[in-house]
């Protein structure tokens, strides 16, 4: 039974200050036994750290790909380990405004496993390549191409389809969509690590909100949600938190 999980993905918003202040509205409620996570900026990890004790994973938005050394503005997989247990790896904004391509992925992919940090890969293709048919093809490849000669168990790896033209367009894939394609993701999996792709967990994000949560949240092979925009108020983050009692 694959646990869902909820991520709120705040990428650069919130100072530590407005951080903590959605914590203590989020604890004031009862979250129950779920597994929420949220992936604040690198300042806010430590107050939220401190707030969230166990109840809430933590996760960095992104890690150097290099251990400590002279490389100004970047921040180690063993540095960010301090603070949290996991660890967002090629998020479209990352591979599109930042140029990070499956080299560089793969990099981080490393030394988050050397780290003990827990990866959430994202994957996911543009409006062009999903109109043209291509979007399978294009997926399978990420998930080749990133994945492959690593060693993962359920744990330490979740995935993350995301496809590009719904990433705060609004515009939210359709339920059949999204399930066909995270369907196909775990068998693509398994071609990979066999088994292991039934434990392994694999997200919806672009456009999720209260409104869509549950559609979308009790398609078999979704297991939870990476959430953009809709994340950054504890209110609207609860609605999709608490999709079940909608
Ligand atoms: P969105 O972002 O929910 O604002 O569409 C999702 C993401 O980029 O992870």
């Amino acid at each position: 039974m694959r646990k869902k999980f909820i991520c709120g993905n705040w990428k650069m918003n919130k100072t530590a200050k407005e951080a903590e202040e959605f914590a203590r509205n989020l604890l004031e409620e009862d979250l129950g036994d779920k597994d929420i996570l949220i992936a604040p900026t690198f300042t806010s990890l430590y107050p939220l750290k401190e707030l969230f004790k166990a109840k809430v994973k933590l996760s960095a938005q992104n890690l150097a790909a290099y251990d400590d050394g002279a490389y100004t503005g970047e921040v180690s997989a063993r540095i960010v380990k301090e603070f949290c247990d996991y660890v967002i790896i090629g998020h479209s904004e990352r591979r599109n405004i930042f140029l990070e391509d499956d080299e560089i992925i793969r990099k981080k992919i490393k030394k988050a496993l050397e780290n003990n940090l827990k990866i959430i890969l994202c994957l996911g293709e543009d409006k062009e390549t999903r109109k043209s048919g291509g979007a399978y093809d294009f997926v399978k490849n990420q998930i080749l191409t990133d994945l492959k000669d690593f060693e993962f168990n359920k744990d330490n790896l979740t995935l993350a389809y995301e496809p590009i033209w719904a990433i705060g367009s609004g515009e939210v894939c359709n339920r059949e969509d999204a399930q066909k394609m995270c369907a196909f993701i775990r068998e693509t999996l398994g071609s990979l690590f066999g088994d292991l792709k039934d434990e392994i967990r694999i997200l919806y994000g672009g456009s999720v909100k209260g409104e869509n949560a549950k559609d979308l949240l009790e398609c078999p092979d979704i297991d939870g949600a990476l959430v953009g925009g809709a994340s950054l108020k504890a209110d609207e983050f609860l609605k999709i938190i608490n999709y079940k009692e909608k």
